[in-house]
């Protein structure tokens, strides 16, 4: 597909067929997340597939738990919590493959400053986040669709422990993929004139 056509075609797509998506369709968005730029070249990074039907459960029930506690301490009531973790619950055990992309912080540089460090973090922030859209370029590409739900990025402690990460290892993105149930309407983007500052 060309370059261009595939980057417009793609859009977050939030509810699936119930279509299995292939492994080796899966191991095709990793090659091309693993093509991505990153810092020092060093691929700060770690996809965790949620393959069988016992790590999804361990996951979205994990994630579910802290999201009611946030929700509760944000003084939502009761029926608002059920209908916001339901839907969310429901929109992740649907999904035919779960991505989850981690920031691998043991590969990164050590400086000792807070700032530094920082930046050095974000880098690899930054790096994931092009990892990431190589996989949902590659999925259009291959004629699936795709999501982004920033979950786990809320509560990385529960999902590593869930999941049992190294605490190095810092999940950033819940990947939805599939194909689409229906095509969701596409919602306007801004002009990049107004984006853009000439100087
Ligand atoms: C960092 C990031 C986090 C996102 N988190 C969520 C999310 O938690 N739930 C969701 O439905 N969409 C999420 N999205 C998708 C955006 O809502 C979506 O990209 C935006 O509305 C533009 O629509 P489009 O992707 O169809 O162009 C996220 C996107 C990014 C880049």
């Amino acid at each position: 597909m060309e370059l261009l056509t595939t980057i417009a075609l793609r859009q977050s797509v939030r509810r699936f067929a119930p279509d299995r998506v292939p492994m080796h369709i899966c191991a095709e968005l990793l090659a091309a997340a693993a093509l991505a730029p990153s810092p020092h070249g060093r691929q700060p990074w770690q996809f965790v597939v949620l393959e069988t039907a016992e790590a999804r459960e361990t996951i979205i029930s994990a994630m579910a738990t802290e999201w009611r506690q946030q929700l509760a301490h944000d003084s939502h009531d009761a029926a608002q919590i059920d209908t916001r973790v339901e839907a969310s619950t429901q929109r992740i055990q649907s999904a035919p493959l779960l991505i989850m992309p981690c920031v691998d912080c043991a590969v990164l540089d050590t400086y000792p400053d807070d700032n530094r460090q920082h930046a050095e973090y974000l880098m690899a922030v930054q790096s994931i986040g092009c990892a990431i859209q190589n996989m949902l370029l590659r999925a259009v590409d291959l004629g699936y669709d795709a999501g982004w739900m920033c979950a786990p990025l809320f509560c990385p402690e529960t999902v590593q422990v869930a999941l049992t990460l190294p605490k190095t290892t810092i999940p950033q993105a819940l990947i939805t993929v599939g194909i689409a149930h229906a095509q969701p309407k596409r919602r306007a983007k801004r002009d990049f004139t107004k984006l853009t500052q000439y100087r």
